[in-house]
């Protein structure tokens, strides 16, 4: 710190900071005004807490306690989740109008409330007062505007969706306000009513939010905020009558999170952690890296999901880079948060700093060498010196850990596949930066690294316009723009279809809900036997004929057991089994192959090695292919009605009316293909901000029972179509209609690998492939008990799950049984900055 007698000569000649502290008195007073605790809002109310506990809230850089919260109970997130059912319908009527307009005066009141939140946040989180003024309250205040839009434009630009319900929300210490922002104002512009958790280390400005909400007049129960511990957290996730769960923090509690919904029926958006990689090639501005490295890695100390932890730079340039990045270090200023000149403020609490301190220590004792500025930190709070690591293996812990600390791990590569290989050597995929002056090499980078954020030549920027969250371990779903508006809408049929049996339920006193829908004539035979095929011939004992079974088309046909499809290949079932499939009265209509864990996992091999070219064939190829699958299904039409015929005992016209929905849907997909788009999104940013859906891999599809060839081509079409790898389960007790798909497929130029199917038990196979860590996203269209069997079992990589609960949908009707839903579902959207200019 600068002598404050100094003369202007020796300041001249030292060019040191003198003090610039942002004054704390306001904030002091609403502490002071509020003190001795803080109490909780629910219903529009302020209450204390149940249980009579409060806990303090401690400033980081000073370690001194602030202020005191209430720890929220199970009852009292019991009381908040009522009050916001209760405050659903109103809510939820309102035109969008009228929620644009709260929108917008919450906009405006965090506008005008801006320097007193900024000083609560910094004092409360430790973070520098210049983040808090410039970035977060002011990206807070765009997105309670930009939503205000969403309100008034959704009726219009979204007609066939609605909201959700009551959305429980958990958030995250890093960026407290900013986390409540991207929570709250979307779902309250798609009509949902909200309960919200703070994190325990910083929940201060989330009260002032609250007090800003009953200030504009919001109606009551429409915003609760319950604070607590990970204790409440684990209550609002497990409360009944919450329809989602929104959360952000470790991937660790991610996961505790997707095992306690799973099968529950409540939707969920996670954006977890990443470990996102800062890539620079030789040609790179060195000195706009440098200033890019320091705001990827040391803003907010590290403790940024999207920080840029991983320095990977082209060997020719790396000393350059490095010397230089040491020279910046050096003049960073590590201090007192409200102090306007500095650059690194205070860790959040001193179990994040032991975390930090341990993973450092881990790194020497692996072997990399660390270098830290000659400069101390101060010792009065929690504080962690910027730390860079180089000679680091991609295999060591601190290459693959978060640290979530300002502590940057380099390493180098030589050609561009080297550069990719090394970013996406991580379980992680939530952003990355690019840093090239070849525009060529940066796009082309950009579209290979697995993550949902790509920034070429800047990092960590953000806007309400662009979505934002993760590939793989980081989670899914977005968070900003359209595509983080869908996480707050669901289709207009399905609430409409749960209105039906929620009062059929009222009715007949039924507790389960939606009830799977079945074809009166659909009933299964009381047995569905296994047989062996010893010496690889097909054996039946079912009607004594050596296996000959009536189709219900006329001639008896050559006795023929349908094999697994995968690879391009019929291969024959690991197990050597075969199961029956039986017409409703019982008849055997022939086999299918038992599938097995190793037939899955053959599968998902060849499911791989045909992803990647798929992916990268044009969107004409791949509408050319599924038009021409649906051209030679229309030539075998009456061939495949009739089997749905036998198979199912449905009249011939449904049957008919099925083939031909199948048909249709194929070119809907084949349509689809090059017209689902992406966006440029209109960002602050000069340049643009591309929102590309991308495919999200290798898709695992558990077809529904009902409608056997429709349901089966309405999940497989999308998924190809949008360029992914599929591994599908056909139709357990029906699964004839796939197996005859195989030529179809065989004379269609689908290339090898692209649509592998694997016949058997739907629920075991299902859940074998919900486990798969190389399966990226799974969906199951089977029984609510598989449903919970996927999405617990999903939690393994954290892949993505779309399952319908064991609740049927109308496939001949379009309005459910393609589009959109289909096409999201298929893909991830990557955003990528282009910085613009000179
Ligand atoms: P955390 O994931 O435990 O906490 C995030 C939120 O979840 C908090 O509000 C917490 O109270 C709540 N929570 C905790 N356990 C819960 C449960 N069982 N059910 C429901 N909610 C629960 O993160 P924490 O402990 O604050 O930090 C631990 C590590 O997580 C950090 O060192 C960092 O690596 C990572 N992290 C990542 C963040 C991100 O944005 N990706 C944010 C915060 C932490």
């Amino acid at each position: 710190m600068a002598d404050t007698k100094a003369s202007v000569a020796d300041i001249f000649e030292s060019m040191s900071y003198g003090p610039a502290p942002e004054s704390d008195a306001p904030a002091r007073a609403w502490l002071a005004a509020h003190a001795p605790h803080l109490r909780l809002f629910i219903g529009g109310e302020w209450r204390e807490p149940s249980g009579g506990e409060y806990f303090p809230t401690v400033n980081p850089a000073a370690a001194t306690p602030l202020i005191d919260i209430a720890q929220g109970t199970a009852k009292d997130v019991d009381a908040a989740v009522r009050a916001a059912c209760e405050a659903f319908p109103l809510w939820s009527g309102l035109s969008g109008h009228a929620r644009a307009r709260y929108l917008y005066a919450l906009a405006r009141q965090i506008q005008k409330h801006s320097r007193l939140l900024a000083v609560l946040e910094t004092m409360d989180n430790g973070k520098p007062i210049r983040e808090t003024r410039d970035l977060d309250i002011p990206l807070v205040a765009r997105h309670f505007y930009h939503h205000a839009g969403w309100a008034q434009l959704l009726a219009s630009e979204m007609p066939e969706m609605g909201p959700v319900g009551v959305i429980g929300q958990i958030i995250p210490w890093n960026f407290p306000l900013l986390m409540l922002a991207w929570k709250i104002a979307p779902a309250l512009a798609a009509g949902n009513t909200v309960v919200l958790k703070p994190a325990e280390f910083t929940p201060i400005t989330a009260i002032v939010f609250a007090e800003i909400c009953q200030a504009v007049g919001l109606p009551a129960g429409v915003v609760n905020i319950v604070t607590g511990d990970g204790r409440t957290g684990e209550a609002l996730v497990k409360h009944p009558d919450v329809n989602k769960i929104a959360f952000t923090g470790s991937t660790e509690v991610g996961r505790i999170i997707r095992r306690a919904t799973a099968g529950s029926g409540k939707r969920l958006s996670l954006e977890l952690g990443g470990k996102s990689p800062f890539v620079v090639f030789d040609d790179a501005d060195l000195d706009s890296v440098v200033e890019g490295v320091v705001d990827a890695i040391w803003f907010n100390q590290g403790q940024v999901c999207c920080a840029g932890s991983r320095l990977l730079v082209q060997e020719s340039v790396a000393d350059r880079l490095l010397a230089r990045l040491r020279a910046r270090m050096e003049k960073l200023r590590v201090g007192d948060p409200l102090d306007k000149a500095v650059d690194i403020g205070a860790i959040i609490a001193p179990v994040q700093l032991e975390k930090i301190t341990r993973l450092v220590q881990q790194g020497v004792d692996e072997g990399a060498q660390m270098w830290q500025p000659s400069w101390s930190c101060p010792t009065d709070g929690y504080f962690f010196p910027p730390t860079l690591f180089t000679e680091v293996s991609p295999s060591s812990t601190i290459a693959q850990v978060e640290i979530f600390g300002p502590v940057l791990v380099a390493m180098t590569f030589r050609t561009p596949a080297e550069a990719v290989a090394l970013a996406n050597n991580t379980n992680y995929g939530l952003a990355a930066s690019v840093w090239s002056e070849n525009i060529n090499l940066a796009l082309s980078i950009a579209g290979q690294i697995q993550a949902g954020t790509v920034w070429i030549n800047c990092t960590n920027v953000f806007d309400a316009a662009s979505g934002f969250g993760g590939y793989r371990e980081s989670g899914y779903g977005r968070e900003g723009g359209r595509e983080g508006l869908y996480e707050y809408l669901k289709p207009i049929w399905e609430a409409a279809a749960d209105d039906a049996e929620s009062q059929a339920r009222n009715a007949n006193g039924s507790s389960r809900s939606r009830r799977r829908a079945t074809l009166a004539n659909e009933a299964a035979p009381a047995t569905n036997g296994a047989h062996a095929e010893p010496n690889g011939h097909a054996y039946s004992g079912h009607d004594g004929s050596g296996g000959f079974a009536a189709t219900g088309f006329g001639t008896p046909p050559i006795d023929r057991t349908a094999k697994l499809f995968i690879g391009g290949k019929q291969a024959r079932p690991d197990s050597g089994y075969s199961r029956e499939i039986y017409s409703p009265s019982g008849e055997a209509l022939g086999e299918v192959g038992e599938g097995n864990r190793k037939d899955i996992r053959n599968a998902v091999e060849a499911a791989h090695k045909a992803s990647a070219g798929w992916a990268a064939a044009t969107a004409h190829n791949r509408a050319q292919i599924l038009y021409y699958i649906a051209e030679n299904l229309a030539v075998r039409a009456e061939e495949f009605a009739a089997r749905i015929v036998a198979m199912t005992g449905c009249p011939q016209e449904e049957a008919d009316r099925e083939v031909e929905a199948s048909i249709e849907r194929l070119f809907s997909y084949g349509a689809w293909a090059d017209k689902y788009d992406g966006a440029i999104h209109r960002t602050p940013l000069p340049g643009m901000t591309l929102a590309d859906n991308e495919p999200i891999g290798v898709l695992a599809l558990a077809c529904p029972d009902e409608r056997p060839l429709l349901g089966f081509i309405s999940l497989v079409a999308p998924a190809i179509a949008m360029g992914n790898a599929v591994i599908a389960i056909p139709s357990e007790r029906h699964s004839l209609s796939a197996t005859d798909f195989y030529s179809v497929l065989e004379t269609s130029d689908v290339p090898a690998g692209v649509v592998n199917i694997v016949t058997g038990p739907s629920d075991t196979l299902a859940k074998v492939l919900a486990q798969h860590d190389d399966v990226d996203a799974i969906w199951c269209f089977g029984s609510a008990e598989s449903a919970h069997d996927v999405e617990a079992a999903s939690a393994g990589n954290m892949k993505r799950t779309w399952v319908s609960y064991g609740h049927s949908r109308d496939w001949l009707d379009a309005a459910q049984g393609e589009g959109r839903e289909f096409l999201r579902e298929s893909t991830h959207v990557k955003n990528i900055w282009i910085p613009s200019g000179e």
